[in-house]
């Protein structure tokens, strides 16, 4: 099922698609480490103590679970955006038109994945997207987005539109399963990691960042804590994705500071490129986040620019070639 039929199918406590076409927002209830719920309210909601207001409701309707964040608004409220809280098929289907402009994939995170991925024959890519970093053994590439799908390169590996929750592949179909930047999208990560054991017969490979690391990067810190909050409701737990997988070892991926795949972290010693639109729509989290809560942040990122305070500011970024952002290769052996 996709778009406007699904979106009538789902009910508000899904975390799937929903939009009601009324006013609302929608919030993510759960604890620190995973949402339970989001939940659509269906009422246009002006101030930030009114959003309190619901959001003491909700949290008392879950009984006593903690309200994350807003995570998006309606399309008729203030912001422009209409309200999709999505799962991975949805997000990517509405936000990843223009992912192949901006998000090249870099020959040095290259170069470590194809190294961890070690002498696999046969790679299955899941999560693909657009194919980035598909070594040449890649014999199938596993993908819920057909807007993705669209924008492999002609000659890429053939893609079967499906999530990491259900392969439908027999067992043992690769000698490795690699996932790069996705598994924080997965709406289930122990089944879609349960896929990859069952799918791959001698190597995992997951490509995904720390958080807690993550969360210190200076622009989320500093210009955008309510969107990292955003971040906080999907980030993967490392110890958990160990725990998950049977065991694995982490190895740290420092990011160039002239990296071509434009993820969250990866113009870190370029900070004008977040105030272009281009390369916030190939961000997730920007795409998700409602722009009411991201705008505030990037105006005060662009004075910072304009006066030099980013500069004196972060003098020992400048001359460094690159940073540790939290960004993470884990390989489990199997
Ligand atoms: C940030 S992109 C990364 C794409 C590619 N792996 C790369 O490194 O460029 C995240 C991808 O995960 C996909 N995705 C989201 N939910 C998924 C799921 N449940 N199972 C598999 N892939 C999913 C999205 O459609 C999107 O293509």
């Amino acid at each position: 099922m996709t778009g406007a039929a699904e979106n009538r199918a789902q009910d508000l406590d899904d975390a799937g698609v929903v939009h009601r076409g009324g006013d609302g927002f929608i919030v993510a209830v759960g604890d620190a480490a995973h949402v339970l719920r989001r939940i659509f309210v269906p009422r246009r909601v002006r101030d930030t103590t009114e959003r309190g207001q619901y959001q003491s409701r909700i949290a008392a309707a879950t009984g006593g679970g903690v309200v994350l964040r807003i995570t998006a608004a309606a399309r008729s409220s203030r912001c422009q955006r209409e309200a999709r809280i999505l799962r991975g098929m949805a997000t990517y289907n509405s936000i990843g038109a223009t992912y192949a402009y901006t998000r090249r994939p870099d020959p040095r995170i290259a170069a470590k994945i194809h190294q961890a991925l070690g002498g696999a024959a046969t790679v299955i890519n899941v999560g693909a997207g657009t194919g980035s970093y598909e070594p040449p053994q890649t014999v199938l590439a596993v993908e819920p987005s057909a807007v993705m799908i669209a924008q492999r390169p002609a000659g890429s590996a053939r893609a079967l539109e499906a999530s990491a929750e259900s392969i439908p592949l027999a067992d043992d179909s690769a000698d490795a399963v690699m996932a790069l930047l996705t598994v924080h999208h997965w709406s289930d990560l122990e089944a879609g990691i349960g896929e990859l054991r069952r799918v791959a017969r001698q190597r995992i490979v997951i490509f995904t960042f720390d958080h807690d690391i993550s969360r210190r990067f200076w622009l989320l810190d500093e210009y955008l804590p309510e969107a990292a909050a955003f971040d906080d409701t999907r980030a993967v737990g490392l110890n958990r994705l160990v725990t998950l997988l049977g065991g694995a070892r982490v190895e740290t991926v420092p990011i160039p500071h002239d990296c071509t795949d434009g993820f969250l972290a990866a113009f870190w010693r370029r900070p004008d490129a977040y105030l272009d639109p281009e390369v916030r729509a190939g961000i997730s989290m920007f795409a998700q986040t409602c722009d009411d809560v991201i705008q505030p942040g990037l105006a005060r990122l662009s004075d910072d620019l304009s006066s030099g305070r980013w500069h004196q500011r972060h003098a020992d970024l400048l001359d460094r070639e690159a940073l540790d952002a939290g960004y993470r290769l884990v390989v489990a052996d199997l």
